[in-house]
């Protein structure tokens, strides 16, 4: 047969196959069929050297293109049966990444909490320097020039030759004696802030560390107040049960003073770990505003009277959660830390 018959019949047989290339068998059949060495397309080759030689280069040219014809029906054929391989790094099984968004400090959300309880007894909150001077530390606070407290031991003072009265306060009743003397009674204040002590650290104690000091001054205020705002507090913050223990103690800037204990929140009185087995949890310290701290403000003691107190926010901290070092609070570890979610 004329082998350009023969090639028009293979050209009419190769499109009809490619019609049929939907699966890799069929794909593989065609393959092995016409573009094989032992193909149909190669067989047809061999016959060219038959042909006279003035017609080889146009029967070889129509060869050519059925070739072309086949191989791209093949390869696009193959490339789109040829399963693509997703390669990725997302292993959608392994349980998802957390994204930390972080959480309030122990010690703000403590401090939070007794803010709103203090504000909802209407107490309004003030706020007062770090960095004080003697005057509003201690002078005005009725300490004695001679007080230990002055000493250099406890007192963190600036090293400064005409600064020597500048000082890191010591407690947060240096905001008593500012508010005083920027408001008229009747005052009703808490002070929350930072206080700064010469000491060792160590698992009870730190250099720097929170206070809250509570002021109310007004007519005829006296200790009962004292009492019912205290006891309050301490129902609503630690335990509605609580029962209470005045004792007389002494600080300079109330007469009378007290500490105030509470009967432990976890044990009831019994003894546990957190009240060291004595029944007993001391919440602040406290007393009837001393006449000499009144009017070293501008306030005159024959009218007004008043209570202060004052806590370490550490300390409640450390009760309330059985913190057995305070330093736990400081590291910023974040196993520590995420275990306060705030509430
Ligand atoms: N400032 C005292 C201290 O640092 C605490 C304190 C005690 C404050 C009795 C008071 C108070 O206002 O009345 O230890």
């Amino acid at each position: 047969m004329d082998l350009r018959l023969q090639i028009e019949n293979l050209q009419a047989q190769i499109t009809s196959d490619i019609a049929t290339l939907d699966s890799s068998e069929r794909i593989e059949e065609f393959r092995l069929r016409h573009l094989v060495k032992k193909g149909t397309l190669q067989s047809l080759v061999e016959q060219l050297r038959l042909v006279p030689k003035e017609q080889k280069p146009a029967v070889g040219k129509l060869l050519n293109e059925l070739r072309s014809l086949a191989q791209g029906a093949f390869d696009s054929a193959t490339e789109r049966h040829t399963p693509k391989h997703v390669v990725s790094s997302i292993d959608v099984t392994l349980p998802g990444r957390n994204s930390y968004v972080g959480s309030i400090h122990p010690i703000t959300q403590t401090v939070d909490r007794l803010i709103s309880i203090f504000t909802s007894m209407r107490f309004e909150v003030a706020e007062g320097p770090d960095v004080e001077d003697d005057a509003h530390n201690f002078e005005r606070l009725n300490f004695d020039a001679d007080h230990p407290a002055r000493d250099m031991q406890d007192t963190f003072f600036v090293e400064h030759t005409d600064r020597s009265n500048i000082l890191l306060r010591t407690h947060t009743s240096s905001v008593q004696v500012r508010v005083m003397e920027s408001m008229q009674p009747p005052i009703r204040c808490i002070m929350p802030g930072r206080v700064y002590r010469n000491e060792a650290v160590s698992a009870r104690s730190l250099a720097e560390f929170h206070q809250i000091e509570g002021l109310y001054i007004d007519k005829g205020v006296s200790m009962a107040d004292l009492k019912g705002t205290i006891m309050e507090f301490a129902r609503r913050f630690y335990d509605e049960d609580a029962e209470f223990r005045f004792r007389t103690s002494f600080f300079p800037f109330t007469e009378p003073s007290c500490e105030i204990d509470m009967s432990c929140f976890l044990c009831k009185g019994d003894g546990c770990r957190i009240c060291k087995n004595s029944g007993w949890l001391e919440i602040c310290g406290a007393g009837i505003v001393h006449p000499n701290v009144l009017r070293a403000s501008g306030i005159d003691p024959e009218v007004y009277s008043g209570f202060a107190f004052g806590f370490g926010v550490e300390r409640v901290v450390l009760m309330l959660t059985g913190i057995d070092d305070i330093r736990h609070l400081y590291d910023n570890d974040f196993r520590a830390l995420s275990q306060f979610p705030a509430q």
